[in-house]
């Protein structure tokens, strides 16, 4: 697939220019940088990120499919255009980028292999070789490559004691359900570098 394609996709049908002034207005760069690299270790970064799973996720902070405090009263008042165009103007910034260094061996070695006596399978499979995400059908593999470490793991144990269980068929549950604290912890500091 040609770059631009991925880039079309990963922006969608939203209006980056309208997306920026509602997020400027919505006091969403406040906390995720105006340029979606946030401003603390907690929250996320969103620069690069496909349209379609932030828009996703606001649509599961108001139904109340993700539970969290903060979020769930940012999100309340979004309509489906907003979500779509504040989406678009974050996925058409440039995509975030770890920043490499000393490379988690077993980290990557789960991320690129899983382990197939735990069934647990390669994160590279559906994230990416880079962990920059993809498209298939209906359903988005968000970006994780170049994350905030703390997010990443925050979201892994998350997922793992059950807590957020939003993903498509319980897929990321299902997967770090049997991932181990340190095991955590290794993917978190491999993938961030990414
Ligand atoms: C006061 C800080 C703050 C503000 C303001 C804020 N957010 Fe967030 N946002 C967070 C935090 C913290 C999380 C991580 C939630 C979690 O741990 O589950 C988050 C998570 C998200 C996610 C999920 C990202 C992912 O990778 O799954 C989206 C999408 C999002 N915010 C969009 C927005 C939008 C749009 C606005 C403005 C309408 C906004 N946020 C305003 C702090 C904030
Ligand atoms: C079978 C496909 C699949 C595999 C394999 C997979 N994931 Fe995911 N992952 C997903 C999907 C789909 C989502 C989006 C969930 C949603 O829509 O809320 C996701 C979401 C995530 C998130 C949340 C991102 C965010 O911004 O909040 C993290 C972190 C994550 N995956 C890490 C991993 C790690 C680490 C592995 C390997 C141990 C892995 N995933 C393997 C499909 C997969």
């Amino acid at each position: 697939m040609a770059v631009e394609d991925i880039g079309a996709q990963r922006v969608g049908n939203g209006n980056p220019g309208i997306g920026k002034q509602q997020a400027d207005a919505g006091r969403c760069l406040e906390c995720h940088g105006a340029d979606g690299n946030s401003i603390d270790a907690k929250t996320p970064n969103h620069a690069g990120q496909y349209a379609a799973y932030l828009a996703k996720q606001l649509s599961d902070f108001q139904s109340g499919a993700r539970k969290h405090e903060i979020m769930t009263i940012m999100a309340e008042d979004l309509s489906a255009a907003d979500k779509a165009d504040i989406g678009a103007y974050f996925a058409s910034r440039k995509i975030m980028q770890g920043e490499g260094g000393d490379v988690n061996q077993s980290g990557r070695n789960l991320f690129a292999n899983g382990d197939r006596s735990r069934d647990i399978p390669a994160c590279s499979g559906c994230h990416g070789e880079n962990g920059k995400g993809g498209i298939a059908g209906d359903v988005v593999y968000p970006v994780i490559g170049g994350q905030r470490k703390v997010y990443l793991r925050s979201q892994l144990v998350s997922w793992n004691l059950g807590e957020r269980k939003n993903s498509p068929g319980g897929v990321m549950n299902t997967i770090a359900k049997s991932l181990s604290d340190e095991e955590i912890e290794a993917l978190a500091d491999y993938v961030s570098g990414l």
